[in-house]
């Protein structure tokens, strides 16, 4: 389809600008071989907007600053094709459930931090100085391997701005929060047992507050599997 003339649809808002109100603004430009949104944004930005505001660090789906919302979607820009889009229109908004910086720029790192704090989203091991002169902790390759598939979260946000029950609920943890805890569960070297998460995760705030909407599993642009993780949790809390 190179060649073809792409719309897009931008959301545009800067809450710093004194008297700006949210408008959406078309932007056309014709599509190249191999374009992703990351690209189509910049030759907006550079021949167009010059004040259009996004994030994008790696460029490579490792990051997960360049998450935005396209047509209807919450997923990574540097990852998506202009190409799988056949009408050649495409909107793109900010992620909600995150303060707006600015156009398709939010803040997930304050919610990230806040996240973190919450859950002690860090190794909980018996001693607390690592020392140079000790082996490291054996593990089998298939533990490793295992906890290692669920610990390849980027932190983008997209599983937060896709659970409605975030939406309704400030105070609800959300499934990135679920994954982290659930890689800590199942690393043998973390001391914390389920009666300790049962303050974060035993209660409406946390997996019980989860009514299950799944928008967390259907839009993780790492595909982690947030359904088996928060029925594993769910069932943990319950024995707790
Ligand atoms: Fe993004 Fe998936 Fe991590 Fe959620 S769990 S923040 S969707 S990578
Ligand atoms: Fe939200 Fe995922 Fe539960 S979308 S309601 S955390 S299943
Ligand atoms: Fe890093 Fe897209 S720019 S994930």
């Amino acid at each position: 389809m190179t060649g073809r003339l792409l719309t897009f649809n931008i959301f545009r808002f800067d809450p710093q600008k004194t008297g700006d109100t949210p408008k959406m603004v078309s932007y056309t430009l014709p599509e190249t071989d191999g374009m992703t949104i990351f690209i189509a944004l910049n030759q907006i930005r550079e021949h167009q907007a010059h004040d259009l505001q996004f994030d994008f660090v790696c460029r490579a789906g490792i990051c997960g600053s360049c998450a935005m919302v396209i047509n209807g979607k919450p997923t990574l820009g540097c990852r998506t094709l202009t190409k799988n889009f056949p009408s050649g229109v495409i909107s793109l908004h900010p992620l909600p459930a995150f303060k707006l910086i600015g156009d398709l720029s939010v803040d997930t790192g304050t919610f990230m931090r806040e996240m973190s704090e919450r859950i002690e989203n860090w190794l909980h091991e018996e001693k607390d100085a690592v020392s140079i002169d000790v082996i490291e902790t054996r593990m089998e390759p298939e533990l490793a391997e295992a906890i290692y598939e669920l610990d390849r979260c980027i932190e983008c946000g997209c599983c937060v701005a896709a659970c409605a029950t975030k939406a309704m609920k400030d105070t609800f943890l959300g499934a990135v929060g679920f994954m982290k805890l659930a890689r800590f569960d199942l690393d043998p070297r973390d001391t914390r047992t389920a009666e300790d998460y049962y303050h974060v995760l035993g209660n409406e705030d946390g997996v019980f507050g989860c009514m299950s909407l799944l928008g967390c599993q259907d839009n993780c642009p790492k595909d982690l599997p947030h359904q088996t993780q928060i029925a594993y949790l769910r069932r943990k809390m319950l024995t707790a």
